[in-house]
């Protein structure tokens, strides 16, 4: 029998972060508030516990978000889910605690190319306006998580040091971010330049507070993913129908698709907890309202199944 190590480091279960409705939808033209609704509310009935419904951005950087606060005051909420928003400053924060967002997240970037393209500031400027969001949201309760953008490569600057990712992680952690989720923005990473990637990072973090973002340009997120999870990562974000992209990494292509996590982990013995094929469906319905179809392998599959 052929024995395989890592499967005994792997975790018995991890928590998902659905970003579709954000990561996902920031990228897409044209979507109408009603489907982002439904999209939102399709995935609170599928076991997911963690929807990033929206984010509190520049409407005139980011246009497609600007209805992020119907789309918070339209969705029927389950008291299981959290539902949570991008919030990049203090302004970005007021409109999320008037949307009754549950959870926020800041983004910082590990290259300067990136914060400066993506947040218009440098990456110790943005710290500051972090540290005043944190600040604010601690006094209404609400968690804090923070994002790290490029960490293995940027489209502006090249190569990144893990090192740095290291350094800024364990930063927005000591400011009081209760996780800090490491994105391959333009999904250039493979498993070994992951595996750098985090080693460095857990040497002063723990893996527990760290979550994985993977977006899949190169095909590569599922197999970054598997690395990360033998690394003692629990925590994976992920999209529906591997909708996605940042509009500030051109050409990037969506997170690793939801659909594709839940059958990896399902294969794996990895409890998530989450259903499938709600996540499928509530993929293809979205698909349709964007006239395109799910980059997910498996929700392909599993409509070939369906329809044979
Ligand atoms: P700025 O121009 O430097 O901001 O933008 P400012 O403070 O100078 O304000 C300029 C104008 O924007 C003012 O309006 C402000 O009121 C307004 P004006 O007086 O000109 O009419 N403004 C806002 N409006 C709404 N909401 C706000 C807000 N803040 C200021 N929160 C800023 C700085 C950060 C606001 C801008 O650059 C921005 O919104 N950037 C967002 C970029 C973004 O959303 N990128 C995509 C998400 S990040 C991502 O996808 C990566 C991730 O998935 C991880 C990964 O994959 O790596 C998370
Ligand atoms: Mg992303």
């Amino acid at each position: 029998m052929i024995h395989i190590d890592n499967v005994n480091s792997l975790p018995k279960a991890i928590d998902i972060i659905e970003v579709g409705p954000r990561d996902g939808l920031q990228n897409e033209q044209a979507v109408s508030t009603k489907s982002k609704i439904q999209l939102v509310d399709a995935l609170s009935l599928s076991g997911l516990l963690h929807i990033e419904t929206g984010a509190f951005v520049s409407p005139k950087y980011v246009p497609q978000m600007a209805d992020s606060i119907d789309v918070f005051n339209g969705i029927k909420r389950s008291d299981h889910v959290v539902y949570s928003a991008l919030t990049p400053n203090r302004k970005g924060l007021e409109a999320a605690i008037e949307a009754n967002a549950d959870s926020v997240a800041i983004f910082a970037s590990a290259s300067e190319g990136f914060s400066q393209r993506n947040i218009n500031c440098s990456i110790s400027e943005s710290l500051n306006r972090f540290s005043d969001v944190i600040e604010v949201a601690e006094q209404y309760g609400i968690p804090v998580r923070g994002y790290i953008s490029c960490v293995t490569d940027c489209p502006y600057d090249g190569k990144t040091d893990p090192k740095t990712v290291a350094s800024l992680a364990k930063t927005l952690l000591d400011m009081g971010c209760y996780e800090v989720s490491l994105g391959d923005t333009i999904g250039t990473g493979t498993p070994n330049t992951i595996a750098n990637m985090l080693d460095s990072v857990l040497g002063s973090v723990d893996p527990l507070s760290i979550s994985a973002h993977f977006h899949d340009t190169y095909g590569q997120a599922l197999a970054n993913l598997y690395q990360a999870l033998c690394m003692g990562v629990t925590k994976v974000d992920s999209s529906v129908a591997g909708l996605g992209g940042c509009p500030y990494a051109r050409g990037a292509s969506g997170n690793v698709a939801t659909e594709d996590v839940l059958y990896m982990c399902k294969g794996l013995g990895i409890e998530t907890g989450i259903d499938l094929k709600a996540v499928a469906q509530a993929g293809w319905e979205i698909c349709k309202q964007l006239n395109k179809q799910p980059s997910s392998k498996v929700s392909w599959a599993l409509y070939q199944q369906a329809h044979y």
